[in-house]
């Protein structure tokens, strides 16, 4: 089993879900976050991005226990890439939990800020997925087709 083609496939899932999620947002016609009270069509886009919080947890949980003790073993040279890696984690980590208590009603923010926490969001996971891919899984992938 090659693990990176389970988290390459996740990423293109998380990219599509992203994309999705960007244009409802950015959506200058429909404005679902305009100010004022939130309409059903801004709940609908905030549940896409419950799910897609909810999506990456699952995702990082598998990166953790499938790929980087596998990557601390058989390339302890990318030891430092890693710790970079594992930087992104922490900052997506704080902005999702963050962004689940604004969504969930917890926490009070404006629809302006939520628009500019989600897209903030998503920004950071599109260049997380990107440096991983380059930093991390194409050496890995080298190691596991030598392995074969
Ligand atoms: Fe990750
Ligand atoms: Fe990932």
């Amino acid at each position: 089993m090659n693990p990176i083609k389970d988290l390459q496939s996740d990423h293109r899932r998380l990219n599509l879900a992203i994309s999705r999620i960007q244009q409802h947002v950015l959506d200058p016609e429909h404005r679902y976050f305009a100010e004022g009270r939130r309409s059903e069509a801004t709940e609908a886009v905030l549940r896409l991005v419950e799910s897609l919080i909810a999506d990456l947890e699952m995702h990082e949980r598998r990166e953790r226990e499938s790929l980087y003790p596998l990557i601390l073993r058989r390339r302890p040279e990318l030891r430092d890439a890693y710790a970079e890696i594992e930087l992104e984690h922490r900052g997506l980590e704080a902005a999702a939990a963050q962004l689940k208590r604004i969504v969930q009603g917890e926490l009070a923010a404006s629809n302006r800020e939520i628009a500019k926490r989600v897209i903030h969001l998503l920004l950071m996971l599109k260049s997380h997925m990107r440096d991983e891919e380059r930093h991390l899984f194409a050496p890995m992938e080298n190691v596991l087709q030598e392995a074969l």
